[in-house]
């Protein structure tokens, strides 16, 4: 006797909700031969009931009101793909409450609200599910969690927004502006709904969030992320990195370090031969160090319609297959057991080492190279290399620019404040962090 389809209602419908439910009508008998049942969509939700979907909208019910659909008797998993925190977070405890089981792909969610939404799952024995919420189609948090539990995690490095990597890829390789990439990027459905939370660099914080737990069992701590996003980034930098056998990429950096773990989020030089330096476009990359099993790299979509949907229908195969069953067999959310989350310090801002790429704009006169130089030699720091571009045709001022060795943060904004100040530096410092991933 067949068992019972499970029954699914979708919250939204627009590049992740419609992705879902048009790989579940697509894939129907592929995922029967997997998980022995169907999927159904009974209802989902939307704002505009007219607006074409690009799956078939005939085959469910269609509602402008969510709570509808969270409220719904015969729903068995709530797929939450509206976005953003308020709402979303009101119908996810909802659902929760109702004894539904919840899969969303919503980072800001979980990244904010994890642990709340965890407690009551908890307590109402039903699942929440995020594959999607990081890494699009990868399954990184399954990777982490389940295929690396033997592991103490040292280091998770990764290009986490497929439309920030879109961006650098297309101005690095087209000279393309940032505004039109950007504009290309939303049209294809990449971007959030306030595209600022990609180029800010603040998605990819809210992933970092849920990455760092997942990978040090902390808790999820969204504001102690140090931040900064792709929109200071100019071609020349680009151009000058490529020059020293650098790329540019915008790095989530999770960190285990004898002085606490680092958590940081901003365009970081890699070294070209790296193959993390070499994915581009919407693609996204994870870097995962284990004391075990060593360096892995994890590879794939990073946005869109259906690899994203590929991560939220492996998430219904997971709940609808463990449907029944009592949630203290399963995978924590986190992975580790909720009494072990340990309290462990994090660095607070300036308190990391990295290398650094700084490029300052001077007077083309005799001897401000060497009072460049002796400004990190005053302050102990040292240089890998120092190189004074030419002047463009006409042009008075000439670019400088220094990569130093690994030290504290807060040395090099100690520098950059007294190169500032140097009556031949003509405009602010660019300081971009330089990671060799070695
Ligand atoms: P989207 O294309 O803007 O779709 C949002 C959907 O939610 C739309 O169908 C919209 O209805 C509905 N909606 C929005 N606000 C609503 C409200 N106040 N009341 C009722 N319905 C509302 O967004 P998306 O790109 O699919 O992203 C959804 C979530 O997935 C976000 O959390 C995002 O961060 C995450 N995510 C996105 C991607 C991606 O590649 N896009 C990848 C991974 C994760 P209408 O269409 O009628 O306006
Ligand atoms: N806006 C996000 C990105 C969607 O570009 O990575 C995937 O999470």
């Amino acid at each position: 006797m067949s068992k019972q389809a499970v029954k699914i209602g979708i919250l939204g419908l627009g590049t992740v909700g419609a992705g879902t439910a048009r790989l579940l009508q697509r894939n129907a008998v592929e995922i029967y031969r997997r998980l022995g049942r169907d999927l159904r969509v009974e209802i989902a939700s939307v704002r505009d009931e007219k607006a074409d979907r690009g799956c078939d909208t005939e085959s469910f019910a269609l509602t402008a009101d969510p709570m509808e659909v969270v409220n719904h008797p015969g729903i068995d998993i709530v797929v939450e793909a509206i976005g953003g925190e308020t709402l979303a977070k009101q119908l996810v405890l909802a659902a929760i409450a109702n004894g539904k089981h919840v899969v969303t792909a919503n980072k800001a969610l979980i990244a904010l609200h994890g642990s709340e939404i965890f407690a009551a799952a908890e307590q109402h024995n039903v699942s929440v599910c995020f594959e999607a919420a990081v890494g699009g189609g990868i399954s990184i948090i399954k990777s982490i969690r389940e295929g690396l539990s033997a592991n103490q995690i040292k280091l998770v490095a990764g290009i986490i927004n497929g439309t920030g990597n879109f961006i650098l890829t297309e101005m690095r390789n087209k000279g393309r502006i940032f505004e039109d990439v950007l504009q290309e990027a939303q049209q294809l459905g990449y971007a959030e709904a306030d595209p600022s939370f990609d180029v800010d660099g603040i998605d990819a914080a809210h992933k970092l969030t849920i990455l760092a737990s997942i990978a040090f069992g902390i808790p999820l701590q969204f504001d102690k992320v140090y931040c900064e996003g792709i929109s200071g980034l100019q071609l020349v930098d680009v151009a000058y990195a490529e020059e020293l056998g650098y790329r540019i990429k915008h790095l989530g950096i999770a960190k285990l370090t004898a002085g606490g773990i680092e958590l940081r989020v901003h365009p970081t030089l890699i070294p070209e031969k790296r193959l993390i330096a070499n994915v581009d476009g919407v693609m996204n990359a994870v870097l995962v160090k284990g004391d075990a099993v060593g360096n892995t790299l994890h590879y794939g979509a990073g946005a869109g319609a259906e690899p994203t949907a590929s991560s939220v229908v492996a998430d219904i195969v997971d709940i609808s297959r463990n449907l029944g069953s009592d949630r203290a067999c399963h995978i924590p959310f986190l992975g580790f057991q909720a009494d072990s989350i340990a309290e462990l310090e994090v660095k607070p801002d300036g308190q990391f080492e990295s290398a650094y790429y700084l490029r300052v704009e001077v007077n083309d006169v005799a001897g401000v190279m060497s009072q460049l130089a002796s400004v990190f030699a005053d302050l102990k720091v040292s240089l890998e290399a120092i190189t004074q571009k030419e002047p463009a045709r006409g042009e008075t001022a000439v670019s400088v620019i220094l990569i130093t060795q690994r030290t504290l943060e807060a040395q090099i904004t100690s520098a950059i404040s007294t190169i500032e100040a140097m009556p031949d530096v003509r405009s602010a410092v660019q300081r971009i962090r330089v990671e060799h991933l070695d």
